[in-house]
């Protein structure tokens, strides 16, 4: 498809000049585009924020927008499901943490308080992505839910392309400011899908010994990457550190 822009099935022909040879937006198993589902390839800053605009644009018109509402109550149901230290209590702490996270990246008034909140950030995404991608979705799959399964996977793998995009950014810009703006929307759209479909079929339907391991490998990878250690009881912090 040479002369349109393809968003899953569907084709729009004749957005912008020159948008279409710049932009690929792969298929999704629903058909619908998840926000960080975008993969831009321009060279020239100010070509490629005005194509984010024109994209956010498209995006919002084809994906569903759930509400703060609809967030919440996903994430009070997954909280009434979770138990104390168990895999899923660790990942709604952690999507709490992201959120408050990218608050403060947002929040920070200098140029240093930004670059180390981004830092952070940076780390507790990266963390909680490999404690999920290594040891939830492979169970989320085996459960016979591949789609749900390859769809995280693909979300998660373009947060991380936009967050490398982000560290290029002059940190104090408008730029910047739109393209954490953009990120944190895909982040949040992710959790509710975990939240809210995802992870309650994984609570529900893996036995109650499975339950047990997937809980202690979620924080065995979390914590391995998070603090470089096995487990809580030692910690060289890379979030102490900011490194
Ligand atoms: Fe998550």
């Amino acid at each position: 498809m040479a002369a349109g822009l393809v968003l899953g099935p569907v084709v729009f022909g004749a957005l912008a000049p020159g948008l279409h040879a710049q932009v690929f937006v792969p298929p999704s198993p629903t058909g619908l585009v998840a926000p960080g589902a975008l993969a831009m390839q321009s060279t020239d800053f100010q070509t490629r924020r005005s194509e984010m605009t024109v994209l956010d644009k498209l995006v919002a018109a084809v994906t569903p927008s759930e509400s703060d509402q609809a967030r919440a109550e996903a994430r009070a149901k997954a909280g009434i499901l979770a138990a104390p230290g168990d895999w899923l209590c660790m990942v709604l702490d952690h999507h709490r943490d992201l959120e408050a996270a990218f608050a403060v990246v947002k929040a920070a008034s200098s140029e240093s308080t930004r670059v180390a909140a981004q830092r952070r950030l940076a780390i507790l995404l990266t963390g909680h992505a490999i404690a999920e991608e290594a040891v939830l979705y492979p169970a989320l799959a085996q459960l016979g839910e591949k789609r749900h399964a390859e769809r995280a996977y693909d979300e998660q793998a373009s947060v991380k392309m936009e967050m490398a995009r982000l560290e290029k950014l002059a940190s104090m810009s408008a730029d910047y400011e739109e393209m954490l703006e953009h990120i944190r929307a895909a982040v949040v759209h992710h959790m509710f899908e975990e939240e809210g479909t995802w992870f309650l079929e994984l609570k529900n339907r893996a036995p109650a010994a499975e339950q047990g391991r997937l809980g202690a490998r979620y924080k065995q990878e979390f914590w391995r990457y998070v603090h470089g250690a096995e487990s809580d009881s030692t910690c060289e912090s890379r979030l102490a550190d900011g490194v």
